[in-house]
């Protein structure tokens, strides 16, 4: 390099640098004015849907995070924001929420006929001279596959690393499969092969985002055995196979009409305790085991995580105002047990035996943010 050219090469570096940071300050700032009340404080969803996960509806590349905020997402409470959010506005708040993903995103599945596979060894370029079967960018970012599937699988992704740190894959199942991170093969097992072509690195990665690329290929075509998922060394996996998350969206339980129950395990209540959703929008929390209100919320939702393994180990959310005093003992006794609730109108009945004795409470809503629970 010429040696004049130095010092403005090094101004304009950290220049670019303190841009992006303005750039994600920016993004963080048009985040927590308006999108925090949908999305949540961490991103994690509340009315809108999560935009940390790995499911996305609408795409999550740069253009399509893009696209949902600009243009909104027609019926739905996601509006256009090119109307309130300059452009440069709404890049910084894709920026942002791309700066916060982990992960396997933008995922791109091909499938191959197996023909022109037999006796090659796996490589991204021997994949690039062949034409594929089906081409699919998949909104859930797990590499899956139909049943009776019969040929070979190409899975292209951006693999997102917020911590530094050493990784690994994990990989089983059978059949062959080669894992490469920017053009490096970093995994190659072969079960029709000896033991001593196989080898699976550690790897360092920084903070950054890489290109991931898995090809398998399985003798029997019944269905995908086959698992992979990246490890942390010093903690954390995640998941690059998995199953169809379609007609799997995470659901959010809204009040109806009518009362109703709720029975999602949430993170501080015991696994028993029903939540009962009243039309008021209040929801109370009584633990059929120990026949108390342990808590309650006005303005309640519950942000339901979909029975899907990656999504499961999260637990369900109870949203809302918590009411304070709301903690009471309704029942004393020793044994409880549940025998059945019915919903009636804007009530809730449980039926509960007690010490052998049967005893029936009614939760009620009372007024536009309160309850009342009696023993009949
Ligand atoms: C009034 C509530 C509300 C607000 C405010 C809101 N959103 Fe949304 N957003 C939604 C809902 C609901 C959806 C899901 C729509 C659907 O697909 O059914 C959504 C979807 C999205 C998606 C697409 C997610 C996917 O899975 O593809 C993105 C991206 C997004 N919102 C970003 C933002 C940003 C950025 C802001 C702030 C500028 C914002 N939203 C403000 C409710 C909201």
């Amino acid at each position: 390099m010429n040696p004049h050219s130095l010092p403005f090469f090094l101004v304009s570096l950290s220049l670019t640098v303190l841009s992006y940071a303005n750039n994600l300050q920016r993004g963080q700032e048009v985040y927590s004015q308006i999108c925090v009340t949908c999305h949540g404080p961490n991103l994690d969803g509340g009315i809108g849907p999560s935009l940390v996960d790995a499911y996305w509806k609408h795409g999550d590349t740069s253009e399509a995070i893009m696209r949902s905020i600009s243009k909104g997402i027609v019926g739905t409470e996601m509006i256009a924001y090119e109307y309130v959010y300059s452009e440069e506005d709404r890049q910084a708040v894709t920026d942002f929420i791309l700066d916060k993903q982990e992960g396997n995103r933008q995922t791109l599945r091909s499938f191959y006929a197996r023909d022109y596979f037999k006796g090659k060894r796996f490589s991204p370029e021997l994949f690039d001279s062949v034409e594929s079967i089906s081409q699919e960018i998949l909104p859930e970012n797990f590499l899956y596959t139909k049943r009776m599937f019969d040929g070979v699988l190409r899975g292209q992704s951006k693999l997102f690393i917020k911590q530094a740190g050493k990784y690994r894959f994990n990989v089983g199942g059978g059949g062959r499969t080669s894992i490469w991170v920017n053009g490096e093969e970093m995994h190659y097992t072969n079960d029709q092969e000896k033991k001593n072509t196989h080898f699976n690195k550690d790897f360092h990665l920084e903070k950054g985002v890489y290109d991931l690329e898995v090809l398998h290929e399985e003798p029997t075509s019944f269905s995908m055995r086959f698992y992979a998922r990246l490890q942390r060394i010093e903690g954390g996996t995640w998941m690059l196979t998995g199953k169809s998350l379609e007609g799997n969206t995470p659901k959010i339980v809204r009040p109806g009409t009518e009362a109703k129950v709720v029975r999602k395990w949430i993170e501080g209540l015991p696994p028993r305790t029903l939540l009962v959703l009243l039309p008021n929008q209040v929801m109370v929390a009584y633990d059929i085991a120990s026949g108390q209100v342990l808590k309650a919320w006005k303005s309640a939702l519950v942000n339901q995580t979909p029975s899907l393994d990656s999504r499961s180990q999260n637990e369900s959310v109870a949203k809302g105002q918590e009411i304070s005093g709301a903690q009471q003992t309704v029942l004393q006794g020793k044994e409880f047990s549940l025998k059945s609730y019915e919903s009636a109108g804007d009530s809730l009945f449980i039926s509960t035996l007690v010490d052998g004795v049967q005893k029936r409470i009614k939760v009620s809503p009372d007024g536009s943010d309160s309850f009342s629970i009696s023993v009949q």
